[in-house]
């Protein structure tokens, strides 16, 4: 990783953006990448039958592996785009505000915010469901 500045996902930050161009003009950022790091989870509702859970993604910031228990659909709030390693494999999904999406239980994954802009999602999690095995 010798070379590489890790960049943060506030880039309005300005006394990471005045370190960041400091560094270009000497010469010594050579590559950026975004920081990958958690996507923030606030659950906002739960009882005994639904859990609602806002997530917020700055670009490159990840959910980290994990399993869904219960079917589920997840709201966009924002457009975006995420990129799902799932069972080893990458692929990308096209996010559009308001435009829901359903899954089953049992889905395994990460999930990435692959876009260049903040990506804001509610998930709402089934609870009186569970995986068909
Ligand atoms: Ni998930």
């Amino acid at each position: 990783m010798h070379g590489e500045t890790r960049m943060s996902a506030y880039p309005d930050d300005p006394s990471i953006a005045s370190s960041l161009l400091a560094k270009m003009a000497d010469g010594s950022l050579t590559r950026t990448v975004m920081t990958n790091k958690r996507a923030v989870a606030t659950v906002q509702l739960e009882n005994e039958h639904v859990r609602v859970t806002e997530w917020r993604f700055a670009p490159g910031d990840a959910t980290g592996h994990h399993r869904h228990a219960h079917d589920y659909v997840v709201v966009p709030v924002v457009d975006g785009e995420l990129e799902l390693i799932e069972s080893g494999s990458r692929s990308r999904s096209r996010l559009q505000r308001g435009k829901p999406y359903f899954r089953n239980a049992g889905v395994e994954h990460d999930v990435i915010n692959a876009g260049g802009a903040n990506m804001i999602f509610v998930e709402i999690e089934l609870k009186d469901t569970a995986e068909r095995r």
